[in-house]
């Protein structure tokens, strides 16, 4: 598929492609990303104050985990940060759409609460519960995603709750590596397979499983766009890498095997197959002229 320099931009913008991505290779195989997220003047204004707000709230609740905590006290964290911040927490009742924050009424099917909280053997999607008391020696993931003005930032981390084992160490500190590799293979015109290629390289030769069913994902207007950004290398979602993409990379690092399992009974909790430990860091990441960009940075932390 080549265009014409008067055709639409296959970005989605509705300019002409000599006024918008004209001078950008042409080589979005197999075919260009749907619903592309590309940021730029206002917009790119507004993507940024979401994604810092997601990761001030993501920096506050980690500080706040101590043994005893309980995964539904998170989600309280959570929601109240969000919603004091005039955001919505995105994942309260995803996909069915936004619902009334303050007096949730739940769609069947939709995410029920407002941050997932993955547990030790929990891949992600872990569901808050009041009755998941964190103890000495696990380690879980909080994810945050807000919207704020329309726009999404989406950003986890894993935290050591108490003392860590060698293993949770080992599997934490590698995934917090991969999405640092991950980041640094972003180049702009550069191709999105390089940082699957650098993540499930430096994992990998650590013995440990890179977990393929979830994926990174465009991220801008709308929560998961294309491109899909798998963490291991995979040509069929492969495209070029234009300054101005937003995406997150949030690589899944297993103690053992890379297989899943989603939970029969809620349709949301992901199992590692073997039960073994899996961590997770995610970002989202802006595509620039240099290089990129990690949007969400906290305050405290930028
Ligand atoms: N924040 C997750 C991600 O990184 C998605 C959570 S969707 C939910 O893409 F419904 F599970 F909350
Ligand atoms: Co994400
Ligand atoms: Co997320």
């Amino acid at each position: 598929m080549k265009l014409g320099r008067n055709d639409p931009c296959w970005c989605g913008s509705g300019k002409k492609l000599k006024r918008c991505h004209g001078s950008a290779p042409q080589t979005m195989m197999p075919r260009p990303p749907r619903n592309l997220q590309i940021m730029h003047g206002a917009d790119l204004v507004k993507m940024r104050a979401a994604c810092r707000l997601a990761a001030n709230i993501l920096d506050e609740v980690c500080e706040r985990v101590t043994p005893g905590t309980n995964t539904e006290t998170i989600n309280q964290w959570v929601h109240d940060l969000t919603l004091a911040a005039g955001a919505y927490p995105s994942p309260l009742n995803y996909p069915k759409g936004e619902t009334d924050p303050r007096a949730p009424k739940i769609t069947p099917g939709g995410f029920p609460k407002s941050v997932c909280t993955s547990i030790n053997d929990v891949v992600c999607h872990g569901i808050p519960k009041a009755t998941d008391v964190l103890k000495d020696g696990d380690i879980v993931n909080i994810d945050v995603t807000v919207t704020l003005d329309g726009f999404y930032g989406d950003t986890s981390r894993t935290v050591y709750v108490g003392t860590p084992s060698a293993d949770a160490k080992q599997v934490v500190e590698t995934a917090r590596e991969c999405l640092d590799l991950g980041i640094k293979a972003v180049r702009p015109h550069g191709r999105l397979i390089e940082i699957g290629e650098a993540i499930f390289n430096y994992a990998t030769k650590r013995g440990l499983g890179v977990v393929r069913d979830y994926t990174g994902h465009g991220i801008g207007r709308i929560f998961h766009a294309e491109p899909q950004v798998c963490h291991y290398p995979n040509k069929d979602s492969d495209c070029d890498l234009i300054p101005g993409m937003t995406f997150t990379i949030e690589p899944m690092i297993n103690l053992g095997s890379w297989r899943t399992q989603l939970d029969h009974s809620d349709q949301w909790t992901v199992y590692t197959q073997d039960r073994k430990i899996s961590a997770q860091f995610e970002h989202t990441i802006l595509v620039t002229d240099q290089g990129s960009e990690i949007l969400t940075l906290a305050d405290r932390s930028a």
